[in-house]
């Protein structure tokens, strides 16, 4: 079979990782890829939003299977646009609609009441009730959570802690357009407080299989401190997510949002990613998204046992189900080195030097590029992720930081503390 992936991070790295090794994957390609997906496949210069140029690929290749790795092209209806071409191939992502579960902060909200989801609860504003929202703001208790609806590459939400701050943000994102239209329309919600999670699935649509779970740190700073960044690490298995916490999250989350998706006929093939907080042993849904998480795939690949293109076809021949999906052994834990700077301004193309060979860790690429001389450099605020695995948490990390150790780049930093409430 031949595949394409479709993104340029280490989620398209791990995700080229993983299916190289299925004995079904005869030619992979990844556009555009990065130096990492080079030595797994053939990168094809082609951006990630260029539907035709994409559409021409995979008829050129004769590509069976297309797997879309980030949130954009598939908010924007790649999914839509290969389906209006006919295509007879498999797409992995859903629909433009069951985007929106991403795409829309607003539209996803509506989704978890009609479908009885447990989430924060909330109102949506615009500038047509924009002198509601500053009245429902000055009476709410603090903190209080403002999202912008649309996509702003993760930083269309605040946590105000003052109505001051709350009323400027709201200000900001409606009157000032602080997002584009992003922020047109703003969902503002109550504060849960307890410990973020994610939960993988693949779906069909209808039927549902758990592919894995994670926990990221989101913070700068060890300890988790300062500014949110795209993350900064994962480990998974997460000892607090048992059978009973996870019977939860099926229950009360999973099946009804699936369920929920079967019954409105929106078409979904592929990841959802369940961004969960854990309010005293209760699970509540954050976020969906439309994809796999970057870093946690970089945890949740490694650790899935199971050929994930056997999973890929199940998909789209209605036996989802009767897939046993397997684990290996132990813990895994990724731990991402970023630019100096990150998540503020950084500078770009530093070279990159590995001294030694990493032995069973692996090292994935996200922002990365190749210069003419063959050369290694940084080209993004998270540069490269190292995943390892171990008898628990810590041994796994341990091993992710001593082969930290032997890579640099001008300004690296990384948290030496991934995974400390569980050491
Ligand atoms: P989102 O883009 O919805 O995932 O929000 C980004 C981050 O903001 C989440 O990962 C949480 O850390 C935080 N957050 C979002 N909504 C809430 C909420 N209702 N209560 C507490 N924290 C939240
Ligand atoms: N690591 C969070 C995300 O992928 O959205």
């Amino acid at each position: 079979m031949n595949i394409l992936i479709i993104g340029s991070g280490g989620r398209e790295h791990a995700l080229a990782w993983k299916i190289k090794q299925s004995a079904q994957c005869d030619h992979l390609y990844i556009a555009p890829g990065n130096p990492g997906t080079a030595d797994l496949g053939q990168n094809v210069a082609i951006g990630v939003n260029d539907f035709s140029a994409l559409y021409e690929l995979v008829l050129d290749k004769s590509i069976d299977i297309v797997v879309v790795g980030p949130e954009d092209p598939l908010v924007n209806g790649i999914y839509d646009f290969f389906m209006e071409k006919e295509y007879t191939g498999k797409i992995i992502g859903p629909s433009k609609e069951g985007a929106q579960l991403e795409g829309s902060k607003a539209f996803s909200k509506k989704f978890m009441a009609r479908h009885d989801v447990p989430t924060a609860a909330y109102a949506e504003f615009d500038q047509n009730n924009y002198e509601e929202g500053v009245q429902y703001l000055r009476k709410h208790s603090l903190p209080i959570v403002l999202k912008a609806d649309g996509l702003a590459a993760g930083k269309g939400v605040v946590i105000a802690n003052t109505t001051e701050e709350a009323l400027q943000t709201f200000e900001d994102m409606i009157l000032h357009k602080q997002f584009g239209d992003a922020s047109s329309k703003v969902v503002i919600e109550q504060f849960l407080s307890g410990i973020e999670v994610s939960v993988f699935v693949l779906t069909d649509g209808q039927q549902y299989k758990i592919i894995g779970h994670a926990k990221d740190y989101k913070r700068i700073g060890e300890g988790d401190t300062g500014l949110n960044t795209g993350g900064m690490g994962c480990v998974t298995p997460v000892p607090f997510m048992d059978e009973a916490f996870m019977q939860q999250v099926e229950n009360n989350i999973i099946r009804p949002t699936v369920n929920g998706l079967a019954k409105e006929n929106i078409d979904y093939k592929g990841f959802i990613f369940f961004g969960l907080i854990n309010v005293d042993g209760e699970p509540f849904v954050i976020e969906y998204n439309s994809r796999m998480g970057d870093p946690e795939t970089e945890v949740v690949l490694p650790r899935l046992k199971t050929d994930i293109v056997d999973l890929f076809e199940a998909v789209y021949n209605g036996n989802l189900e009767e897939i046993e999906v397997q684990y290996n052994a132990g813990s895994f834990a990724t731990v991402v080195a970023v630019s100096g700077g990150y998540p503020g301004d950084y500078a770009k193309g530093k070279k990159i030097t590995v001294a030694g060979n990493l032995g069973t860790s692996i090292l994935f690429h996200a922002g990365t590029k190749a210069n003419e001389n063959g050369d290694t450099l940084t080209n993004g605020g998270r540069v490269l992720t190292v995943t390892s695995s171990g008898a628990d948490i810590t041994a796994a990390v341990q091993q992710s930081l001593d082969n930290l150790a032997k890579i640099d780049f001008e300004g690296m930093n990384f948290r030496r503390d991934i995974g400390y409430e569980f050491k």
